[in-house]
C-alpha cells in the first residue's frame, strides 16, 4: 500500500489553480490569434485579453500597465534587467551592486559581467539573510549603475527591506532592481513606495503557468532604458521580441487577480501552519534550528536544520512527502546550498538545512501527516546513528 503523498514544495513550484486555468483555456483554441495582427479581430481579441492581464499583473504591484513587458519567466527578466541596463548604460558606470544570497538567474548574469569587464560588489548579509541597507549606501560609487537585490530569497524566505534600500538608490540616482520571484503575489510589493525601477516577475510561482512571466521596468522618474538580449519582430515596446504567449500571459494576469484577493488570508493561514510546524518540530526532536528571518519572512516558507540528519538521507526517508534541500533549480548538485553558508553558520548546518513550503491546496491534515513523517525519519535516523556509534563503524 502506498501513502499518501504530500507536496510542500511551493517555493519550488505551484500547480496551476483550476481558476486561472479555466480562463487561460479559450486562449489555446478559440481565441487563437497573434496579439500582434491588429488587423483584424482574431489578432484584437487576443490583444484585449494580454491587455487585460498587463492592467492586473500592474495593479498587484502599484505600477501602470505599459510599464509591464512579458517574458518567459524571473530568470529572463532577471537577465534583461542586469544585462540590459549594463549594456545601456555603459556610458555612466560599470558597477553593479548585488547580494551573495541571490538566486543563479542573477548571480549568473553578474559573473557574465565581469567576464565582459563590468565590476560587480557582492553583499554579505546578516545571520538572518537581510542585507545591511547601510552596507548598499556605502558599496555605491560614482560608477554605480544598478544595484539589484532579490524581494525574498527562495530557500530561507527572508523578505529584503527593499523600502530602505529603494530610497538610498533613488538618493544616488542609481537604479533598483529585484528579483519578486518568490515574493510576488505572496507578500505585498509596491513599486512607487519601494522606489523600484525593475522587478521581476514569474507565474509560476503564484499559480499560474510555467514559462511566463513578467518585468516592470519605470517608464518615468526615472525612465528606465534597456538594451534587449535579443532581437527580433520588436515586440513589447522592442524589450523581448517574439509572438506573445496569450494563453501564459491571460494566466499570468488570471494568477495575480486571485493573489490579490487571496493573499491577506493565505498570509494568515501560512504563516500559522509554517510557525505550528516549526513548534512540533522543536518539541519532538530537540534543538531544530530555523534558517531564515523569523518574522520579516514569506508567510508560507520554513527551512530548518536538525542537528545530526543530514538533508539528503532524511530526504531518501521520505519518498512521499516533497520538500527541498537548497533551492530547486541546483538540487542536482551535492554542493551545500550558498544561502545557508553565507548565513555564517557551520558547514554541518548547511548539509542539514530542508526547507518546507505550503500553498494553496495543502491541507491541516497534510501539515500534521507531514511533520509526523518528518519526525519519525529523523529519529529513524539518529538511531541508525547511535546504533552504528555504538558498534564502531565511522565511515
Ligand atoms: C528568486 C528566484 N529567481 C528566479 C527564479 C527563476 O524563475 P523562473 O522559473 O520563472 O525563470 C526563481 C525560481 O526558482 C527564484 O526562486
Amino acid at each position: 500500500m502506498t501513502s499518501q503523498r504530500i507536496y510542500l514544495d511551493y517555493n519550488a513550484t505551484t500547480p496551476v489553480d483550476p481558476r486561472v486555468l479555466e480562463i487561460m483555456l479559450p486562449y489555446f483554441t478559440e481565441v487563437f490569434g497573434n496579439a500582434a495582427s491588429n488587423d483584424h479581430e482574431f489578432g484584437l481579441e487576443a490583444k484585449r485579453a494580454v491587455d487585460k492581464a498587463r492592467a492586473q499583473v500592474a495593479a498587484l504591484i502599484n505600477a501602470s500597465p505599459n510599464e509591464i513587458i512579458f517574458t518567459s519567466g524571473a530568470t529572463e527578466s532577471d537577465n534583461i534587467a542586469l544585462l540590459g541596463v549594463a549594456e545601456k548604460y555603459a556610458g555612466k558606470g560599470d558597477h553593479i551592486i548585488t547580494c551573495v544570497t541571490e538566486h543563479k538567474a542573477v548571480l549568473d548574469p553578474c559573473q557574465r559581467l565581469e567576464k565582459l569587464g563590468k565590476r560587480v560588489t557582492y553583499l554579505p548579509v546578516d545571520q538572518y539573510g537581510l542585507v545591511d541597507p547601510d552596507a548598499v549606501r556605502r558599496a555605491i560609487t560614482p560608477r554605480t549603475i544598478l544595484i539589484s537585490i532579490m524581494a525574498a530569497n527562495n530557500e530561507i524566505g527572508t523578505l529584503a527591506p527593499l523600502a530602505e534600500i529603494g530610497a538610498i538608490a533613488r538618493e544616488h540616482g542609481v537604479l533598483f532592481h529585484s528579483d519578486a520571484a518568490q515574493a510576488f503575489g505572496h507578500v505585498q510589493v509596491d513599486v512607487q513606495a519601494m522606489h523600484i525601477d525593475l522587478l521581476s516577475i514569474s507565474a509560476h510561482k503564484v499559480y499560474g503557468p510555467k514559462g511566463i512571466g513578467a518585468l516592470y521596468r519605470r517608464r518615468s522618474n526615472p525612465r528606465v532604458l534597456l538594451e534587449p538580449i535579443f532581437y527580433g519582430g520588436g515586440h513589447e515596446k522592442g524589450i523581448r521580441s517574439g509572438t506573445l504567449n496569450t494563453p501564459g500571459i491571460v494566466g499570468l494576469g488570471a494568477a495575480a487577480a486571485l493573489a490579490q484577493k487571496e493573499m491577506a488570508a493565505e498570509d494568515m493561514r501560512f504563516r500559522a501552519w509554517t510557525e505550528a510546524m516549526l513548534a512540533c518540530l522543536q518539541a519532538e526532536l530537540g534543538d531544530v534550528e530555523r534558517n531564515g528571518h523569523p518574522t520579516q519572512r514569506l508567510p508560507h516558507t520554513l527551512n530548518v536544520s536538525i542537528p545530526g540528519v543530514e538533508s539528503r538521507a532524511l530526504i531518501v526517508q521520505l519518498p512521499d512527502v516533497a520538500i527541498a534541500t537548497g533551492s530547486a533549480c541546483t538540487s542536482a548538485s551535492v554542493a551545500p546550498s550558498h544561502v545557508i553558508m553565507a548565513l555564517g553558520y557551520p558547514l554541518a548546518r548547511a548539509h542539514g538545512s530542508v526547507r518546507i513550503s505550503v500553498g494553496r491546496n495543502t491541507a491541516d491534515a497534510c501539515i500534521w501527516l507531514a511533520t509526523g513523517r518528518i519526525i519519525a525519519a529523523t529519529n529513524h535516523l539518529r538511531t541508525l546513528a547511535a546504533n552504528r556509534e555504538f558498534s564502531g563503524v565511522t565511515a
